[in-house]
């Protein structure tokens, strides 16, 4: 596959590293995957390149998305979305685990490939299983024209332009954009109502200006990592919508920080991992106002009674958490649906300032390859 970007378009501008650019470019990359799909008229989106009739959307029974590394965590996000605003039972499959283990496909399965790059082995690999298992394939991608997007023959593509730094970070928001909307168009096509509909499509309308809002709270993220420098190990927990936001979170921070950061469900840490808190050991913490934020606050402070400092990640006016966390990252008051993205926005940033306190190279990272094109 070739690779056509625009040479001018791909330099770095006034910003230090292409991950700095990356982040900031969101909310014009999000209104690019939104722009042309939000049909008022029917309270839907449309999204032409899935090629599917109501008629054949109707017939889908299970969606299974396969994907690997920030792909797949913005599947998870997706499975949230398509059992709770379509009711189609959802499941997330680590790409490379898909075609060992004899997936259960049906004509009625729709597989949805998310790749940024359109060309990860494994998740190519998973493609040509399920079009061999006579599955409906269509594939969310980002580059035109990459291998995946072409053998799927259909999908969403994200319009999110050139994503250079290593970790995803405009990649993984449009992924999660994308199936929102997906959500909706299948749920518009079976129980969900107009006014639901029509709802949504004003939060996806929203998505590009929260963002914004919460790049301009990058100077406060800025101090706030400047402030856990030292740490050596992280946690970064959530629950629902943001579980999944927890995990992507604690990716970027490995990814080009180098330091070991686990991103777990807030009600599975006791289960064990609660034993390596200690005070060194700072914890993030997704408390935004959504559904489970009780149950969140008393995840923050069995943390707290085991020394851990806690960053929580909260929402606009909401002071449910102020007491209790040692520092505050404010992300604008958003639905369970958006608050994943406003969320990780705000995670991309700490872990990009934090990495740089921490010298490391950002763009290209150890170890690391933008497209990992072996199984
Ligand atoms: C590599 C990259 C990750 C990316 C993953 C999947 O490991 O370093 O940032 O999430 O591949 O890439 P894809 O292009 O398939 O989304």
């Amino acid at each position: 596959a070739t690779i056509d970007w625009d040479v001018e378009a791909t330099g770095k501008g006034s910003y230090e590293h292409f991950m700095l650019k990356e982040i900031h470019e969101q909310p014009d990359a999000i209104g690019n995957t939104i722009r042309g799909r939000l049909n008022h008229q029917l309270d839907s989106t449309r999204l032409g390149g899935l090629n599917m009739t109501p008629h054949d959307m109707a017939k889908i029974n299970r969606i299974v998305i396969a994907g690997c590394g920030s792909s797949m965590h913005a599947g998870w996000v997706g499975e949230y979305y398509f059992e709770e605003i379509a009711r189609i039972p959802t499941e997330v499959e680590q790409a490379a685990e898909f075609r060992y283990r004899n997936p259960i496909i049906t004509p009625d399965t729709l597989v949805l490939p998310i790749s940024q790059s359109g060309e990860t082995a494994d998740t190519l690999a998973a493609v040509r299983e399920a079009t061999n298992k006579g599955a409906t394939v269509a594939a969310i991608c980002n580059v035109v024209g990459s291998t995946i997007a072409r053998e799927a023959g259909r999908g969403v593509y994200l319009h999110a332009g050139p994503e250079i730094s290593v970790a995803s970070t405009k990649g993984f928001t449009c992924q999660v954009t994308a199936l929102l909307m997906l959500a909706v168009m299948f749920g518009r096509n079976r129980h969900l109502g107009r006014e639901q509909g029509a709802e949504l499509l004003k939060e996806i309308a929203s998505i590009p200006d929260l963002i914004r809002q919460v790049l301009k709270q990058a100077p406060v993220i800025e101090r706030i990592a400047a402030k856990y420098v030292k740490a050596d190990n992280f946690f970064y927990i959530g629950r629902g919508y943001l579980y999944p936001t927890a995990l992507e979170g604690a990716l970027k921070l490995k990814e080009i920080s180098y330091v070991h950061a686990e991103g777990y469900h807030a009600a599975e840490l006791k289960h064990g991992s609660i034993a390596l808190l200690e005070e060194n050991v700072p914890v993030v913490a997704m408390a935004n106002a959504v559904p489970g934020q009780d149950k969140m606050i008393g995840n923050i402070r069995e943390c707290l009674a085991r020394h851990a400092p806690v960053i929580a990640v909260v929402s606009g006016d909401d002071h449910t958490a102020d007491e209790l966390a040692d520092d505050i990252i404010r992300v604008p008051m958003s639905s369970r649906y958006v608050a994943p993205l406003t969320t990780i926005v705000a995670l991309q940033l700490f872990a990009y300032y934090f990495a740089k306190f921490r010298g490391c190279p950002i763009d290209q990272p150890r170890n690391l390859a933008k497209s990992v094109t072996v199984e």
